[in-house]
């Protein structure tokens, strides 16, 4: 018999952060995507975009460093509060209470960065996430961050794992893979259980 998942909506997620079941916040940015994020230029001023951002420890980096143009979106007020009360000066209207699938296109992003996004969503959800990263960047954009490859089990609410040739077959529609492997930075939790990722779109 086929199991029927819960919804994750506003509401799941804003009782697992009134509850404390926030483990995946690491309260501090990762290494792997602070080490991209400092290779990246400023003055090119990228306009980013964080879903599913939680906290958003990497809005806060990205934010410090000059980057003007980062924008988080979350289904869950409590994340989007939590950034605005460590960071008063980062833009109001960058910090978006929405559903990532409805986000608009227009104008594009050149950068999507993904941590505990994609292992928190429903996984039947997985073709239209690629989907929907792709339709939110501009032509030659990027998408990079960490995937779990990793086996959760037979788990009823997140994080769902997957594996690296699973989450191939989603991307290879849309995007060039550039990095797709085994993190070499990971924090000591998750090391060899998570992938790095850059991927360009087509
Ligand atoms: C597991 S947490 C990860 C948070 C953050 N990326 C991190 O690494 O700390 C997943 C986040 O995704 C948010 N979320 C879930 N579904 C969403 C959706 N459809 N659109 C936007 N945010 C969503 C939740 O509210 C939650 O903050």
């Amino acid at each position: 018999m086929e199991t029927v998942l819960a919804a994750f909506d506003s509401a799941y997620w804003q009782g697992r952060y009134a509850t404390g079941r926030d483990g995946w916040d690491t309260h501090t940015i990762t290494p792997p995507l602070r080490a991209y994020f400092d290779q990246l230029d400023v003055a090119h001023q990228p306009r980013i975009l964080i879903p599913g951002a939680g906290r958003a420890y990497e809005a806060e980096y990205l934010h410090k460093r000059g980057f003007q143009q980062v924008f988080v979106a979350d289904i869950a007020p409590e994340a989007l509060a939590a950034l605005a009360a460590r960071v008063p000066d980062f833009p109001a209207d960058h910090l978006l209470l929405a559903d990532f699938f409805a986000l608009p296109n227009d104008p594009p992003f050149d950068l999507i960065v993904e941590q505990t996004f994609f292992c928190a969503l429903n996984p039947a959800l997985r073709p239209a996430y690629a989907r929907q990263c792709a339709a939110l960047l501009r032509p030659g954009g990027t998408l990079m961050g960490l995937l779990f490859d990793t086996d959760f089990g037979p788990v009823q609410e997140p994080p769902f794992g997957g594996s690296k040739e699973e989450y191939r077959a989603y991307f290879a529609l849309y995007f060039e893979f550039r990095h797709f492997e085994t993190a070499t930075n990971s924090l000591r939790s998750r090391q060899g259980r998570e992938l790095f990722i850059c991927l360009k779109k087509k």
